[in-house]
């Protein structure tokens, strides 16, 4: 006589509806708690959301597909934070649309760079990165400190934000076009590089 098993196994539409149930059961088992999780959904202390100086210079990175060479994400290993710092948290990207973590390091990661060198340091670098690195192989981006910032979506990208959840205030949005205002794209990338990972800097 065929036991329970057998049959199973040898019928593929029950086999088919049991695998799609255990993986589902498991799966939702694993994924819906993390939403319940407040150190994976609450902001760490001192996050703020992206100034629209520092929003525009987000833009910039991603526009020049900076994350193609350099990562943000710290792993918990001791070689990643004895080079970096404190490892990346779930709660120090709450504000981030999209996320940029990525996982390709042609360059170093960048999640703890604020506040590692002088502004006047990122602007030499970011517009020949050999004249203080000779070694470096990362491209220069002359045309950033000569671009004035058009921030003409800065308040429509500061409403979208909103609505997926940022809590930026009407103030804010209101008064992103003056603080946009004479800025280069390269003053924008150095103050959304400036800003990266400083809240949990001083838990080194
Ligand atoms: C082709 C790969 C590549 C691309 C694209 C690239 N980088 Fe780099 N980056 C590197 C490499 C390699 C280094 C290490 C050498 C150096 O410091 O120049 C580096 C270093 C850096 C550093 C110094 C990091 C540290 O901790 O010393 C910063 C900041 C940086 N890059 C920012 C950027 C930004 C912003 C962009 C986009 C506008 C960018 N990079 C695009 C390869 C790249």
């Amino acid at each position: 006589m065929a036991t329970g098993h057998e049959k199973v196994e040898k019928n593929l539409g029950i086999m088919l509806v049991l695998v799609v149930l255990f993986i589902s059961v498991g799966g939702l088992v694993q994924i819906v708690p993390l939403f319940f999780q407040d150190s994976l959904t609450e902001p760490v202390a001192g996050l703020k959301p992206y100034s629209a100086l520092r929003l525009a210079g987000r833009d910039i990175y991603i526009r020049e597909g900076c994350n193609t060479c350099h990562s943000q994400m710290i792993r918990p290993f001791r070689a990643e934070t004895e080079r970096y710092g404190h490892y990346s948290v779930a709660g120090e990207f709450v504000y981030d649309r999209p996320f940029l973590w990525g996982s390709k390091r042609t360059g170093p990661d960048l999640h703890r760079v604020g506040g590692r060198y002088s502004d006047e340091w990122h602007r030499v670098h970011m517009i020949n990165p050999r004249d203080v690195v000779p070694e470096s192989i990362m491209p220069g981006y002359p045309w950033l400190a000569d671009t004035v910032l058009d921030g003409t979506d800065i308040e429509a990208k500061m409403v979208g934000l909103r609505k997926l959840g940022v809590p930026y205030s009407n103030d804010e949005i209101d008064a992103a076009p003056d603080a946009l205002k004479g800025k280069t794209e390269l003053e924008a990338l150095i103050t959304y590089l400036q800003g990266l990972g400083i809240e949990l800097q001083a838990a080194r």
